[in-house]
């Protein structure tokens, strides 16, 4: 990524400025934001995650705390109490950032680092960090900073018209502050327009990738998740005991996406994704949504959940609504829900769970796993496998041996099971194609043969 533009005006804020290092982060949560649905967390557990998720930017967080609302203040977000005690905060532990666990207006914020002496970062700010720093590819990095630009735009933007409805009021025109913000606005649509046209770019090349990948023929599986579910942890386990000669199609593709062997034989590409996180503010969910391509035409999602969390079932929530942002809904076929950290349950928590699970349909029957023992990895694959039959058919074939072009055929547009020479000298193949191909197969291959390869 480029430099960002700043200057001492803007409210851009950089985490490689000396003493920002040190950082102390505030659960600002109404007092109304109790535990009265699914959806809602417990203030605690937000404030994990908000502490969770500074540290995913290397901040060393000094300190932490809620700091109970009954109702927001429009200068400052938090009360005048508040504000002094974490001012007291900021000094005595040296502390360069604030990190506010809660969208703050750009008036907010600028009074707030004022009052502290310190940069002042809201979620939005936060996640964006985040987001800058895991995307891997060239879009993703393009969208990160086109969402980084447009926050800081609008910030500008509004504080802009603020100093000058106060300029107004004394009957100024034009001053050093305004130039100042125009300049940076200017600069920052200049920039913005080139991300744009850079990103058609990309995108029409994303393309061409997409085509050379969709000539491969096995299925991909997904990994979606809240952010710690163990997403990693399952993708280095899949993986590690499986380095197959076509992961070297893909390292220079995309990093996070490897081919592997399941138990049952099966092969699939798995796809590791960044995190989910709660509150995903919609001007992200594009720059989110570009690191997340693989789960959109992925043929299996598996969405990980960190089941022995006090909030797992707000987590899933929040995954269910980027999901369908993405345009994947609950219902969607291709969804597996992979419930994992089991062994951190104890004899009654996993009978508990084991009978949730049988009370489920068959096709919407989460799997009970642990990444880290190793245990219901069979599970796992059985589960794909069934997920995989819905969308894609096996043939058995007899062919020619001389027919070259035919077995390449198969080879590069189909999943080939299993193959054997038959006594008549016929060549049988046992195939699995994506169901959008199987008529293609049909009309290729005239000949299945009875009884299936076993
Ligand atoms: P993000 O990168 O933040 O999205 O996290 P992730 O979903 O990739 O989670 P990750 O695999 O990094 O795991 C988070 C933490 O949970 C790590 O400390 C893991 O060791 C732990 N963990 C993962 N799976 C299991 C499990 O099955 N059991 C237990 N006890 N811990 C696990």
């Amino acid at each position: 990524m480029e430099p960002r533009p700043r200057d001492s005006n803007s409210d851009v804020l950089s985490l490689t400025d000396s003493g920002t290092g040190r950082a102390i982060v505030v659960g600002p949560y109404r007092r109304a934001d109790t535990r009265n649905d699914l959806h809602q967390r417990l203030p605690a557990a937000r404030l994990e995650e908000a502490v969770g998720l500074a540290r995913a930017i290397e901040l060393e967080v000094v300190n932490s705390g809620i700091a109970p609302l009954s109702s927001t203040r429009p200068a400052t977000y938090i009360g005048k109490g508040k504000v002094e005690e974490i001012a007291g905060l900021v000094k005595s532990l040296e502390a360069g950032l604030v990190v506010m666990d809660c969208a703050l207006s750009p008036v907010q914020q600028r009074n707030l680092e004022k009052a502290w002496s310190a940069k002042v970062l809201d979620r939005t700010g936060l996640i964006l960090e985040i987001f800058g720093r895991r995307a891997h590819t060239r879009e993703g990095a393009l969208q990160v900073e086109h969402a980084h630009l447009t926050y800081q735009k609008s910030r500008l933007v509004r504080s802009w018209t603020h100093l000058e409805r106060q300029r107004g009021g004394f009957g100024f025109l034009g001053g050093p502050g305004e130039t100042q913000l125009e300049a940076d606005r200017r600069m920052i649509e200049e920039r913005l327009a080139r991300i744009e046209t850079e990103l058609e770019k990309v995108k029409k090349r994303r393309n061409l990738h997409r085509k050379s990948r969709a000539r491969v023929p096995y299925p991909i599986a997904a990994l979606v998740g809240y952010t710690n579910a163990g997403k990693s942890t399952l993708f280095n386990r899949l993986t590690q005991a499986t380095v197959l000669e076509a992961d070297m199609l893909f390292a220079t593709l995309d990093p996070t996406l490897r081919v592997v062997r399941l138990p049952n034989g099966l092969k699939v590409i798995v796809s590791d994704t960044v995190g989910f996180i709660s509150d995903l503010p919609t001007m992200l969910v594009a720059a989110f949504r570009a690191t997340l391509e693989e789960v959109i035409e992925a043929d299996v999602i598996l969405h990980v959940r960190d089941i022995s969390h006090e909030d797992s079932e707000a987590q899933a929530c929040d995954v269910t609504e980027v999901l369908r942002a993405l345009d994947i809904a609950p219902e969607d076929p291709r969804l597996i829900e992979v419930w994992n950290k089991i062994d951190r349950l104890d004899t009654e928590g996993r009978a508990g769970l084991a009978n949730v699970v049988a009370r489920k349909p068959a096709d919407r029957r989460p799997v009970l796993l642990s990444a880290l023992g190793g245990e219901g990895f069979d599970r796992l694959a059985s589960a794909i496998e069934e997920r995989l039959s819905l969308s894609r058919v096996v043939f058995d074939l007899a062919l020619d041996p001389a027919d070259g072009a035919g077995v390449s055929w198969l080879y590069r547009n189909a999943e080939v099971m299993a193959k054997a020479m038959r006594e008549d000298g016929r060549f049988v193949l046992k195939v699995r194609v994506d169901r959008a191909k199987a008529d293609l197969v049909k009309a290729k291959f005239s000949e299945p043969v009875k009884p299936p390869l076993s």
